[in-house]
């Protein structure tokens, strides 16, 4: 089955064709993150707006890049939420109303589960059962996967989430928008054990996080050498990011392994933006070997926001069967357990 996966719940516009014969013909992005670097975080209004005016093109350019006619898709996936409102109706207009033209079924993907299935669309995808640890702008959780549609929250971050939490920090150092690829730039020159931050409710029982008081600690460290003659110099600055990094990265990798060894899974994959930052990748490969547990991800364009894993997680649930009434709706607020399985 040929499927169009559309992406616009925040400021990507990202589209996609998967075949689950022959794969991932052709996936494209663009990023409004130019639009919405001069107020140092996303406008909702223009996002919706600049959605409006990619999506079109972007469909056109996709299916011409993926060879193939607009009359050989046989399914339509677009985001239906959780994200910005605007945004999400944007993409769910456009989707239901190609795929009313085209005479082919649509579908309504869950952004997380779309994060969450990514790591299928690499050559060595994992297979359920597994521990997902999802770390994006907008969560931070841990999920137990029994296969699609069949998701337990183990826990998730009781205020901001981990990338919110670069993006914040980013923003304090004076780094653009968003901060996490940033922060974990500069953090590369700095320097290790200068600065030792928390590592926030690891030394108590549970798979919950919270990042609040871990971005408290950095404002402070930074006030804190800001105060002194000549300001905050370059590496005080890039210690400081190399410590929160390192603090987030531990407190994740420490949850992740208490998450296997609770649920005796041996698989573990990461999703979402914050998936793509390295230092997490390698500390996370660290924590699952000591414990001879997998570890899987996708590569990195697919880790952010895409149009891949919409088109992947929406023909999967298509294939399965799975239908929808014509009504273009969209979630802004839409839990991943409330997801119906499909077999
Ligand atoms: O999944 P995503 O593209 O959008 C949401 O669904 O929110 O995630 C975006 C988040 C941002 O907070 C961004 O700063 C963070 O992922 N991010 C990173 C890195 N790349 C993206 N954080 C840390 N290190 C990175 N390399
Ligand atoms: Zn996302």
């Amino acid at each position: 089955m040929i499927v169009l996966g559309i992406e616009t719940s925040c400021d990507e516009t990202g589209l996609a064709v998967y075949d689950s014969d022959r794969g991932l013909l052709a996936d494209c992005l663009y990023s409004q993150v130019d639009i919405h670097a001069d107020f140092g975080g996303v406008i909702p209004e223009l996002a919706s707006r600049d959605h409006i005016r990619k999506t079109l093109p972007l469909v056109k350019q996709v299916i011409g890049a993926a060879g193939i006619a607009n009359s050989d898709i046989e399914g339509v996936a677009y985001t239906a939420g959780p994200g910005l409102i605007g945004a999400l109706l944007v993409g769910a207009t456009i989707g239901r109303s190609l795929a009313m033209g085209w005479n082919v079924p649509a579908i309504g993907v869950h952004h997380m589960e779309g994060h969450l299935l990514a790591p299928m669309l690499e050559t060595d995808p994992p297979s359920f059962s597994f521990v997902a640890l999802l770390v994006s702008g907008g969560h931070t959780q841990l999920v137990r996967v029994e296969g699609i549609g069949q998701y337990q929250l183990l826990g998730e971050s009781l205020d901001d989430a981990a990338g919110e939490a670069f993006d914040k920090v980013g923003k304090m150092l004076g780094l653009p928008y968003p901060g996490g690829p940033h922060v974990a730039e500069l953090a590369r020159t700095g320097t290790a054990g200068r600065f030792e931050f928390p590592r926030p409710m690891t030394n108590r029982p549970g798979l919950d996080f919270s990042f609040s008081g871990l971005k408290t600690f950095a404002r402070n460290t930074i006030i804190e050498h800001s105060e002194v003659e000549g300001g905050l110099d370059g590496q005080t600055r890039a210690d400081i990011a190399r410590a929160f990094e390192e603090a987030v990265v531990a407190t994740l990798a420490i949850k992740c392994r208490r998450a296997l060894e609770q649920t005796g899974l041996q698989s573990l994959i990461t999703a979402g933006g914050v998936s793509a930052n390295t230092r997490l990748r390698e500390v996370l490969q660290a924590a699952m070997q000591k414990i001879d547990a997998r570890l899987f991800y996708a590569q990195p364009k697919f880790c952010t926001d895409n149009g891949a894993m919409i088109a992947y997680a929406g023909c999967q649930r298509l294939l399965a069967g799975q239908t929808e009434s014509l009504a273009i709706d969209a979630f802004p607020r839409w839990s991943l357990e409330s997801l119906a399985a499909i077999s």
